[in-house]
Order: C-alpha cells, then sequence, then structure tokens
C-alpha cells in the first residue's frame, strides 16, 4: 500500500504539507536565494525534529517553492502587558521568487497558523526587516499588529519589526 502524503491545504496546483528530512536541502537553497538570512544546516534540521508540526512546505509537483518554519515558546505576550503565553514564532518564511503573488506565502502562514493552535499557542509572532514592505503588508492582511521595535536587529545594522497576532478561538 503506498503512504499517502498528509496535505494541509491546496492552492491551485500548489499542495502545503510538513516538512520532511528530505526536503531541507531544497528549503536551505530557498532561504539562500530569497532571504539575507541564514542558518547552520544544524539548525533546520534540529527545528525540524523538534517542532515537525509546524515546519511546512509549498510544493509544485515534486519541486519546493516554499517554506515556514516554526517554534513553539512559552513566555511573555506580545499581545497582554505582562501575561504570560504559548506563542507560536514564526522563524523564517519564503517563497521563490516566481510563485510569488499566488497566495502561497498567504497560505504558508495561515496553514501554520492553524498548525500552532494545534500545538496551544494563543498568538503569533515574527521579526522583520523595517524594509520588507510586501512582507508587512502581508503579515498585517492575515491580522497581524506591529507590537515593537527592535533596533539594528540584523547584522547589517537594520531593525526589525516585531509582528503578532491572536490566534485560535
Ligand atoms: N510577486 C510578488 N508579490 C506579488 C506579485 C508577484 N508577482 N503579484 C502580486 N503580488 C502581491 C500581491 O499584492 C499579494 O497580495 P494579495 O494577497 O493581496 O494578492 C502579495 O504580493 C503576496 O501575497 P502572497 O502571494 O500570499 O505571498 P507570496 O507567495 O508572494 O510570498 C513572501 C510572500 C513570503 C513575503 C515572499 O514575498 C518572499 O519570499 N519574500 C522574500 C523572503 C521574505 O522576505 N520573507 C519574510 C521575511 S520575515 C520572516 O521570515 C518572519
Ligand atoms: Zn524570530
Amino acid at each position: 500500500m503506498r503512504l499517502q502524503k498528509a496535505v494541509l491545504a491546496k492552492l491551485g496546483d500548489y499542495e502545503i504539507r510538513r516538512c520532511e528530512r528530505k526536503d531541507i536541502p531544497s528549503v536551505i537553497e530557498i532561504n539562500m536565494k530569497t532571504l539575507p538570512e541564514h542558518y547552520s544546516d544544524y539548525f533546520y534540521y534540529e527545528i525540524l525534529s523538534e517542532y515537525p508540526e509546524t515546519f511546512l512546505v509549498a510544493e509544485l509537483g515534486d519541486i519546493l517553492v516554499g517554506y515556514i518554519m516554526c517554534r513553539i515558546e512559552y513566555g511573555f505576550s506580545q499581545l497582554k502587558r505582562l501575561a504570560l503565553a504559548r506563542k507560536g514564532h514564526v522563524v523564517s518564511v519564503a517563497v521563490e521568487a516566481e510563485h510569488r503573488g499566488k497566495g502561497i506565502g498567504t497560505g504558508l502562514i495561515l496553514a501554520a497558523h492553524s498548525e500552532m493552535v494545534k500545538k496551544s499557542a494563543t498568538e503569533c509572532y515574527l521579526e522583520v526587516r523595517i524594509s520588507n514592505t510586501q512582507a508587512i503588508a502581508l503579515y498585517q492582511r492575515v491580522g497581524y499588529k506591529i507590537t515593537g521595535r527592535l533596533e539594528a536587529y540584523y547584522r547589517d545594522g537594520e531593525g526589525a519589526l516585531v509582528m503578532a497576532v491572536q490566534v485560535g478561538k
């Protein structure tokens, strides 16, 4: 019997499913091409083994075109002053340039949100470069609000916006 791969969402011919170990080299390649923030190979495998439910990929046929990797954390809420919360941290999300503008980025974020809710997260947050207007607009469309600003957050000196959204309920 052939095992069915678990598709979490379909967007036209694109499918969103959980990342597997064999996908990591392609995920790293997409990250290298699309973002200035890179991580060690170990970091990707580590996130996948610790948070397999919320590391997702978007695929067209058998070609990976995007990914989202997240961590579940417990700590101070980004949304409620001095409250503690279980938070879904969107560590990195990217879609290959030629596949952008088709809803894949939004699809990855929404699919990751529902997986993070299943892991009991009540809010999600992320950091984004102040100049990354396209990503900021996307996050705002799905409900994220700017909750903070981190000066010189990135290695090149650029600052980050912290953005957060309530999820579930
Ligand atoms: N190319 C890019 N954007 C387009 C295009 C196009 N050809 N055509 C339209 N758009 C616009 C649309 O306005 C669309 O909004 P809509 O939903 O109102 O139509 C919006 O761009 C993009 O929305 P999606 O299609 O859902 O998202 P996409 O698949 O393009 O991915 C992403 C968005 C992930 C931000 C992508 O641009 C990307 O990979 N950028 C480089 C990496 C990056 O900056 N990642 C985020 C860093 S922050 C972090 O990781 C926490
Ligand atoms: Zn982060």
